[in-house]
């Protein structure tokens, strides 16, 4: 099964679980980012990321490879952002759907509260279809453990179930 994971990662935790998550999956690494690069410190992060999350915005994407037809997996990282997907896993979706349709598709979020469960579902709307399996990691970076990393290998099992 060929797969890729795809994924949007700020401070470097969605980063870490999606590397550990392609190693297990043999997969493509594809990471996606915005042409307008986020605050990533402070206070300022928090205000125009959660604004542009709260307004479910879909920013332009820097230039990407990334060819659905090549894959029977698609697997797709995100932090949270008040309650939503980072917006520009929005516009990987949106730039995508056709394509990914009929596809197995699988998410984890990072998270290092709550939300994820919204963002899920506002991710599977914007699919237009139910996703195979999902993952919540909090912060796994920034708070390592055996319990996140036996996670993220039992989420792989799901992902490549058929
Ligand atoms: C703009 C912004 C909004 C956030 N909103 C939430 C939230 O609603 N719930 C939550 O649990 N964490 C929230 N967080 C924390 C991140 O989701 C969390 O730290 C995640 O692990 C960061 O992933 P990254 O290091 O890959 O960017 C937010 C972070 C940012 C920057």
């Amino acid at each position: 099964m060929k797969a890729a994971v795809v994924f949007y990662s700020l401070n470097g935790n969605t980063a870490f679980a999606a590397r550990r998550a392609a190693q297990a999956l043999e997969a493509d690494l594809i990471e996606i980012a915005p042409e307008k690069k986020y605050p990533d410190k402070g206070f300022r992060k928090f205000f125009w990321g959660g604004k542009s999350a709260l307004m479910a915005e879909a920013p332009a994407l820097k230039p990407y490879a990334f060819s659905a037809s090549l894959y029977d997996l698609v697997v797709l990282g995100f932090p949270v952002w008040a309650g939503n997907m980072a917006p520009p896993i929005r516009t990987f979706v949106r730039d995508n759907r056709e394509a990914l349709r009929g596809r197995r598709v699988c998410a984890f979020a990072c998270q290092s509260g709550s939300g994820a469960e919204t963002a899920f579902k506002k991710l599977e709307d914007c699919l237009g279809g139910a996703l195979s399996a999902q993952l919540i990691l909090i912060d796994p970076k920034d708070k390592p453990s055996a319990e996140n990393d036996a996670k993220i290998d039992v989420f792989c099992e799901l992902c490549r179930r058929e």
